[in-house]
């Protein structure tokens, strides 16, 4: 009985904890100099922060951290209740199941259809046909690519790619979303278009980190912001209220 109410209690305190906590970490690559140095960040869950700094800042790193493809030289990384830092091989499956990836270059598998794409993803976590099937039409649907899901990805637009990418993240329905420069191949219109998404998908209480060198996106968005440079957090930037639209700058089409 005991030991049940430990549990419980357990699965009600984890709520409150932040989605991510790091603590004092550093990361060295073997031969390099240090990409992260005494990096200390609470992200709470539900928060939707940006990570951002010039191109070799650590804002890669740092998301490879969280989802353990890297492992750090020194410090303490929490990614929902997960001790990151000192996870073994065997645990990581349940680490990435929680967290949902997202890259700029796509990373959809050519050979495999949109759809196949979406249930591959939900295979390897062990899901049957028929879950399979219902999940990733609603992922498909909920990006508006449904009527795509018999393409290869290659027919289909960057922003449409992406699209399948953000289906392919949300399938799993993790609690977290990483999203490493999603925008970085698109143009100005399919950019609004997935950080729309991922704002959608946020508010329905996803929490998503998006680390970016755009620095007219931030400025767009005014959410919380992490700034990076040469591995260190060098500012830290609250949410602020959103601007009104007729104030909106326009992106720039550069
Ligand atoms: N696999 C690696 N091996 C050695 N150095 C690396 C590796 N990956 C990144 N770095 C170095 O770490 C630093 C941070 O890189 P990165 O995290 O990719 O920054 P960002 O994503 O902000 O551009 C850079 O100096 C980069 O050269
Ligand atoms: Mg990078």
């Amino acid at each position: 009985m005991r030991t049940i109410f430990r549990c419980v209690s357990f699965t009600l305190n984890l709520s409150h904890l932040d989605m991510i906590q790091t603590y004092h970490l550093y990361k060295t690559y073997p031969g390099g100099n240090a990409a992260l140095s005494d990096i200390n960040i609470k992200i709470e869950r539900g928060g939707f922060v940006f990570i951002t700094g010039p191109s070799g800042a650590g804002k890669t790193t740092l998301l490879k951290l969280l989802f353990a493809q890297e492992k750090p030289s020194h410090g303490e990384i929490l990614v929902d209740g997960i001790n990151v830092s000192k996870i073994d091989g065997k645990r990581i499956p349940i680490l990435r199941r929680r967290i949902g990836m997202i890259f700029q270059d796509f990373k959809l598998l050519t050979h495999l259809t949109v759809f196949e794409n979406i249930a591959f993803a939900l295979e390897i976590l062990g899901y049957n046909k028929k879950e399979i099937k219902r999940r990733a039409w609603q992922a498909l649907r909920l990006v508006g690519l449904h009527e795509q899901m018999d393409a290869f990805p290659l027919r289909l637009s960057g922003g449409e790619q992406q699209r399948v990418a953000i289906a392919r993240a949300l399938v799993k329905d993790p609690p977290l979303i990483l999203a490493d420069e999603p925008t970085g191949n698109l143009d100005p219109d399919l950019t609004a278009d997935i950080i729309n998404m991922l704002i959608l998908l946020n508010s329905k209480g996803t929490t998503v980190v998006l680390a970016t060198h755009d620095t007219d996106l931030i400025q767009r968005y005014r959410k919380q912001v992490v700034f990076l440079a040469r591995g260190r957090i060098v500012r830290q930037q609250a949410e602020r209220a959103p601007i009104a639209e007729k104030d909106l700058p326009e992106i720039s089409r550069s």
